[in-house]
């Protein structure tokens, strides 16, 4: 598979750590320091579709191709508008992809990479052609906003990539699950409650978080994910071009980094005005450094996620 077009969208309100710090007993400093965070964008009229099919434009006009040319459609979100229709159907209906196959995939923070892997799948059956994947959050609604050791981390946002299996760039790819380690982080979906099972009105629960747990998990897991993916790829870390990290946490990120005995100018971020747009963050990251011209041809580059589930993915790509 090749990328051909990428695009994302973010929600107009910014907003800052020290607006946080105004509604929340924290503080900018607090923030910072753990986490390189500065501010995030939060929804407020937009909507995961929205965001979603304002990446995903962008992302076929980039590709100079429309949307009756995509034959699959992939959505990454855990905060989709309905629990169905999925997210990868609204966004079909709109960009008017008639001949796509559409489905949501739900892997956290690794959803870009496990849907880059599903099409990769798809493509190798032969039967699908052009593919678009898409990361897209508006985790807000799901924070629970009088826990402060999680709410400030996370953000909104939608990232897409046309994916097009004429040209073969994706040099490997390794993902893997940790089940037992899920309930680090974790948010409820709706209880057994019916006729038979009367819990009476219920509402809806937030995200919980075990931040030193997942902190541990990303450290450990995040460096040999990127290793055993360069192994197969045959390529060498000094190789590497860029690293494109899921946006969790700077520390995280300097922890690889220091890990793979990179320099930490091959680990572009965008986490100090996004926060953590889990599925989304991959490919809004993706995004920015292609319009920055920060890519070129034959570049090897190394994307990886890693989050809820437990789950994380890694691969390398030859542009
Ligand atoms: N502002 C101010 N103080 C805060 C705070 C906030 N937003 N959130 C928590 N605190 C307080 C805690 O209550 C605690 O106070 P106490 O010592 O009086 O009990 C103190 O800060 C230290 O908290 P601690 O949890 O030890 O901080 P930390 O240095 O471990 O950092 C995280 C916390 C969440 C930043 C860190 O664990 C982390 O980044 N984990 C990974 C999370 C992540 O990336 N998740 C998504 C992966 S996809």
């Amino acid at each position: 598979m090749k990328i051909i077009g990428t695009g994302s969208a973010l929600p107009s309100k910014v907003v800052s750590n020290d607006d946080l710090a105004q509604v929340m007993d924290t503080s900018d400093e607090w923030i910072r320091s753990r986490t390189g965070i500065c501010s995030r964008h939060i929804a407020v009229e937009e909507t995961t579709t929205g965001l979603a099919v304002e990446a995903s434009k962008k992302a076929l006009d980039e590709a100079g191709i429309s949307g009756e040319d995509i034959d699959l459609i992939i959505a990454a979100t855990v905060s989709s508008d309905y629990l169905f229709p999925t997210l990868a159907c609204e966004v079909q209906a709109a960009i008017g992809a008639k001949n796509a196959t559409a489905f949501d995939i739900s892997a956290g923070c690794s959803g870009f990479l496990f849907a880059l892997a599903t099409a990769d799948g798809y493509f190798a059956t032969g039967r699908f052609q052009k593919a678009l994947i898409i990361g897209a959050e508006v985790l807000s609604k799901m924070m629970d906003w009088d826990d402060r050791s999680t709410c400030v981390l996370f953000g909104d946002g939608a990232g897409a990539a046309v994916v097009s299996a004429e040209e073969d760039h994706l040099l490997s790819m390794v993902q893997g699950s940790d089940g037992a380690g899920g309930m680090a982080l974790m948010c409820e979906n709706r209880p057994v409650n019916n006729l038979y099972r009367q819990l009476g009105p219920q509402t809806y629960s937030f995200t919980k978080m075990n931040g030193s747990e997942v902190y541990k998990f990303a450290v450990r897991t995040v460096p040999q994910a990127i290793s055993e993916a360069l192994e197969k790829a045959q390529i060498s870390v000094d190789q590497v071009k860029y690293f494109l990290l899921h946006q969790a946490n700077l520390r995280i990120i300097e922890s690889v980094a220091k890990r793979l005995r990179q320099p930490i100018d091959k680990f572009p971020t965008n986490l100090e005005e996004c926060g953590n747009v889990s599925a989304a963050s991959v490919p809004i990251l993706l995004d920015k450094v292609r319009g920055e011209g920060m890519i070129e041809k034959g570049d090897k580059i190394v994307m990886a996620g890693f989050g809820a589930g437990l789950t994380w993915g890694a691969c390398v790509l030859e542009w």
